[in-house]
Order: structure tokens, then C-alpha cells, then sequence
């Protein structure tokens, strides 16, 4: 099972955190995998890992919040390696502030990236994948995204995008389905990365927050990054426009 020899696929945001972990799983089942994320070295770096535990993988310089870029990559990857199957639409930032004072550009910053980015690599990738009348695109979203009861202070731009992620999902999901290409999300907890490390929150802050997980410890970017492979697979056909949480039983507390 889980087998994903021939699939090509891309990764956003994948020189650290929970990118890199997607990468290098997708690419452990057998996918050639196109790592992509602002750093062109770090994602060499993620790419000469993969090809030394005998995997195919090439690194490419791709801002999402930038249309142009998405084209041209994703042209590059596919002349590369043939063809586009999945699609990890994990880049984001967080960038927490006090909903007071949040700028016009910091906003539309942080949803050109988190959102808009999401939109137009799932818009691209589609129409590579329905050439093939088959493909997987995974949108990462978070537990703060509404309707769950986990609201942010400091992220409310971050919640509207995540939010977006989910809605902007089912509609792909309904429109895509005849193209072969299924569309979901995953929502993740506390999830042990370079993200939360930068967010600064204070011992007796994530012990609070730890305290409200049944599972009581913060996640690893593996236990995404199994969902993700899950998700990629073909064991996954029936499955669209869904979210799944990986948090540790936070939500059903
Ligand atoms: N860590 C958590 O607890 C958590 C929880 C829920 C959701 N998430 C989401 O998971 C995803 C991965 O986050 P992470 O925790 O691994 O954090 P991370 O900061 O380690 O990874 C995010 C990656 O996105 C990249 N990125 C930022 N701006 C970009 C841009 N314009 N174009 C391309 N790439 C860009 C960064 O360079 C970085 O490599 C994000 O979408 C994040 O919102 C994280």
C-alpha cells in the first residue's frame, strides 16, 4: 500500500519543517519529488538527502506568492520528470499581531502567501494533472481555521487564510472531481517545527497549551507527513474534499 513509484510530485515551503518531512516521505514510497521553497540552497540541500537515501528528487527557487514563479516551476518540474501528480500545498507563515494593529500590507502579505499561494499551485498543477485524468493535491491548513473553537489571539489574518484554505478545498474538490484529481486538507495541531520555535511562546504558554491535548506533547512533522503520503496514494480514491486534523485529540476534547 501507499505505493507511489512514478508519481511525480511538489512540495511548497519544503526546505524545513513539515515541507521537508512531506518530501522526503513522499519521496521514501518511491515518488520523484520537486522541492520547492524561497531558498534555492536550503532546497538543494533537502533534494542531495533524498538522492542519497536513492530517491529523485531537483530543487527549485519558488515564491508562492508570486504567479509567474508558480508557471515557471512548475513548467521546469514537469519537463524535468515528465508529468505532475501531487501537489503538498504546505508554504505559509504565521507572522502573529494584535488584530489592532495588523497593516493593510501585512495582511495582504500574509494571504497572498498562506491563500492566494495555495490557489494558483492547485490551479496550475490541475491542468497538468488532468492531462492524466489522475491526481492528488493536499492543502495544509491548521486547527485554527474557524468553525473548531480554535481562535488565535495575534492571528487573525492567519485564521482567515486557514479558514480560506478549507472552504477554497471543498470547491476544488467539487469542481476537480471529473478531472480525476481529488482535493483535501489537513488541519494541523501544535506540530514541533521551525514555525513554533520562531513564534516564541513562552514554557508556561505551551505547557497551557499542551495541557488541553489528550495526548499530552506536541506533534511531529512525520505523523503530518504519514497523513500526507495517505493522501497521496491511490488507497485514497474515495476520498474528497475533506479535512483531516492531525492534533493529537485537541479537537475532541
Ligand atoms: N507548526 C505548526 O504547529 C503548524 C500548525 C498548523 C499548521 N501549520 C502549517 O503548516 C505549514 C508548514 O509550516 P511549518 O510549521 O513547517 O513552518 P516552517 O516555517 O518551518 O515552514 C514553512 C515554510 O514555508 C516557506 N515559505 C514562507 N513563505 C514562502 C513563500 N512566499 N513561498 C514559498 N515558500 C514560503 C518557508 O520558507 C518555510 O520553509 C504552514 O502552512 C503552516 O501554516 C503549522
Amino acid at each position: 500500500m501507499f505505493e507511489l513509484k512514478d508519481k511525480v510530485a511538489l512540495i511548497t515551503g519544503a526546505r524545513r519543517g513539515m515541507g521537508k518531512a512531506h518530501a522526503l516521505a513522499l519521496a521514501n514510497q518511491g515518488a520523484k519529488v520537486a522541492v520547492t521553497d524561497i531558498d534555492l540552497d536550503e532546497c538543494e540541500e533537502v533534494a542531495a538527502e533524498i538522492k542519497s537515501n536513492g530517491g529523485h528528487a531537483a530543487a527549485f527557487k519558488m515564491d508562492v506568492s508570486n504567479k509567474s514563479e508558480i508557471e515557471k516551476v512548475f513548467d521546469e518540474a514537469v519537463k524535468k520528470f515528465g508529468r505532475m501528480d501531487i501537489l503538498v500545498n504546505n508554504a505559509g507563515i504565521y507572522a502573529p499581531k494584535s488584530a489592532l494593529d495588523i497593516t493593510e500590507e501585512e495582511w495582504d502579505k500574509l494571504i497572498d502567501i498562506n491563500l492566494k499561494g495555495e490557489f494558483f499551485c492547485a490551479q496550475k498543477a490541475a491542468k497538468e494533472m488532468a492531462k492524466n485524468k489522475w491526481g492528488r493535491i493536499i492543502n495544509i491548513a491548521s486547527i485554527a481555521s474557524g468553525q473548531v473553537g480554535v481562535g488565535i489571539a495575534g492571528g487573525a489574518h492567519y485564521t482567515a487564510s486557514k479558514g480560506g484554505i478549507i472552504g477554497m478545498t471543498e470547491s476544488l474538490a467539487v469542481e476537480w472531481a471529473g478531472l480525476g484529481i481529488t482535493v483535501n486538507a489537513i488541519g494541523p495541531g501544535a506540530i514541533d517545527t521551525p514555525m513554533i520555535q520562531d513564534a516564541q511562546i513562552t514554557k508556561e504558554a505551551m505547557d497551557g497549551l499542551l495541557q488541553r491535548v489528550p495526548l499530552k506533547r506536541i506533534g511531529r512533522s512525520e505523523e503530518v507527513a504519514a497523513m500526507v503520503v495517505f493522501l497521496a496514494s491511490e488507497e485514497s480514491s474515495y476520498i474528497t474534499g475533506a479535512t483531516f486534523y492531525v492534533d493529537g485529540g485537541w479537537l475532541a476534547v
